[in-house]
């Protein structure tokens, strides 16, 4: 599929809507996160999935495993395509989380793709220490990520400088979500991202989706910028 996620990061279900009308047949789904889930609820979700888009349920779940099972299951409920979780809630959270995607599925829902995010991008060393984590950044990715493999996780979510480290330690089937998408096809303007690699870098290192918010979103014309970064992301391997 398309690997091109666009970020719905916006305020208003009208406003999401309007963008993923404009954007439909350009991307392969939509990403929306806390801020659009929060003010406009369950039902953005249930809008977008009616349409037909794939959605990228993006709220890190992070609590005890029996309700991050619970959270996965309605989650799944309301058509979510792809899901996450915090790997920092340990192997028998996301191992609850996998079950609960498993059982959804069994249940007739299509299996949801649940993945994890690892460390936070804007945490940087010193932040990990303040935490109790004595390890670099990119050790405790990786380490993060083969712990979201081994608990039967399909994927994570990655900075692009963070994408081939977790390759060379996952594998290839693993589902590896990256952000930061900039510069190239991307186009220049970098807005609050400071590590970041364009559309085809971020594929050549490993990627399997591309999750892209601003450079789609504030285009001049979004359906245009949205068709020249999902080409520049479709390299061969
Ligand atoms: O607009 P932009 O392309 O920067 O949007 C990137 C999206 O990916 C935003 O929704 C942002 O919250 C998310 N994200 C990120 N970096 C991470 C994790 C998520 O930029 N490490």
């Amino acid at each position: 599929m398309n690997p091109i996620l666009v970020a719905l990061d916006v305020a208003s279900a009208r406003e999401a809507l309007a963008m993923a009308d404009a954007l439909r047949g350009t991307v392969g789904g939509y990403k929306v996160g806390s801020q659009l889930f929060t003010a406009e609820g369950p039902d953005i979700v249930r809008a977008l999935t009616m349409r037909g888009d794939k959605v990228f349920l993006d709220l890190k779940f992070h609590d005890i495993p029996n309700t991050v099972a619970g959270a996965i299951a309605s989650a799944s409920r309301l058509g979510a395509w792809m899901m996450n979780v915090h790997a920092a809630g340990g192997p028998a959270m996301m191992a609850a989380a996998k079950a609960a995607a498993d059982t959804a599925a069994a249940g007739g829902h299509a299996r949801p793709v649940v993945i994890a995010v690892t460390v936070l991008t804007s945490m940087d060393e010193a932040t990990l220490r303040a935490v109790g984590v004595d390890t670099s950044p990119l050790e405790q990715v990786v380490h993060l990520a083969r712990m979201a493999q081994d608990a039967g996780l399909d994927g994570v979510v990655a900075s692009p400088l963070e994408t081939a480290a977790i390759r060379a330690a996952c594998g290839p089937d693993f589902l590896i979500v990256t952000p930061g998408i900039r510069g190239g096809a991307a186009g220049d303007a970098k807005n609050d991202q400071s590590r970041t690699m364009t559309p085809d870098e971020a594929m050549r290192a490993g990627a399997s989706y591309l999750v892209v918010g601003r450079p789609i979103t504030a285009a001049a014309e979004p359906r245009v910028a949205a068709g020249e970064i999902a080409a520049a992301a479709s390299i061969e391997d």
